[in-house]
């Protein structure tokens, strides 16, 4: 069992009876999909699930996992994903995924959001491994763009992985990846990003994560502050 495995089916071990849970999207979330499935169909355990990503909701349904629309929900009493970086005071870097919207309002509808990383995704400040995702209305990109190279950006619009055409997230925007530079911290850069028109939603969450389980040495540790 990989370090992604161990957190994941720590994290499904919590899940407790009638729960409803948010479902994220990657690798490990992949793997807590696929333990939750496990626990209903050989546990009985009782729950319902709303993804934060077609991709989700496509694994939940082959899976038999009951699932609910977004729509018909105001709240949920755990969201359970991974993230691409996490600094010491839990702010979060998410998005590779792209579907930023659906996740954010997941992880603030949540009673509890658990956060599933290993180690590699420590990092000191936001920014450090991976550029940040911005979601920007299509016909708003070129204004954006500029509007982040004035704060020091640089970055482009994210391409298909065979670079023959552009990301395009499930409700039609586009993605910038946008690098800055250290001096501007996350609680900084997560505001500039919050007051620029035109953009759709980031992937900095700050102040969301309840906990980030980890696993050290094939120990799942959990953190709540640092
Ligand atoms: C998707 C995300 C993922 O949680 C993040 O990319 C981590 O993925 P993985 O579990 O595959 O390492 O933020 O938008």
């Amino acid at each position: 069992m990989n370090d992604k495995e161990r957190v994941a089916h720590h994290a499904a071990q919590q899940i407790k009876e009638g729960m409803l849970v948010g479902l994220g999207t990657g690798s490990t979330a992949n793997y807590f999909i696929e333990e939750l499935a496990r626990r209903r169909r050989e546990e009985g355990l009782r729950v319902s699930v709303v993804s934060s990503s077609v991709v989700s909701a496509i694994k939940a349904q082959s899976l038999s996992l009951p699932l609910l629309g977004i729509e018909t929900i105001n709240r949920i009493d755990v969201y359970v994903d991974g993230a691409d970086e996490v600094t010491p005071d839990l702010t979060l870097l998410k998005g590779r995924g792209f579907d930023l919207v659906r996740e954010k309002l997941l992880a603030r509808a949540a009673d509890q959001f658990w956060v599933l990383i290993d180690p590699s995704k420590r990092v000191d400040r936001i920014g450090a491994n991976y550029p940040i995702p911005i979601e920007v209305m299509p016909f708003a990109w070129q204004m954006v763009k500029r509007n982040l190279e004035l704060l020091g950006g640089r970055g482009d619009l994210r391409q298909t992985a065979n670079k023959d055409g552009l990301v395009m997230t499930s409700y039609g925007s586009l993605v910038l990846d946008m690098v800055f530079d250290a001096v501007l911290d996350s609680r900084t850069l997560n505001n500039l990003l919050n007051n620029t028109p035109g953009v759709v939603e980031h992937g900095i969450f700050r102040n969301l994560a309840s906990v980030v389980l980890c696993v050290i040495d094939g120990q799942v540790v959990e953190q709540r502050t640092c």
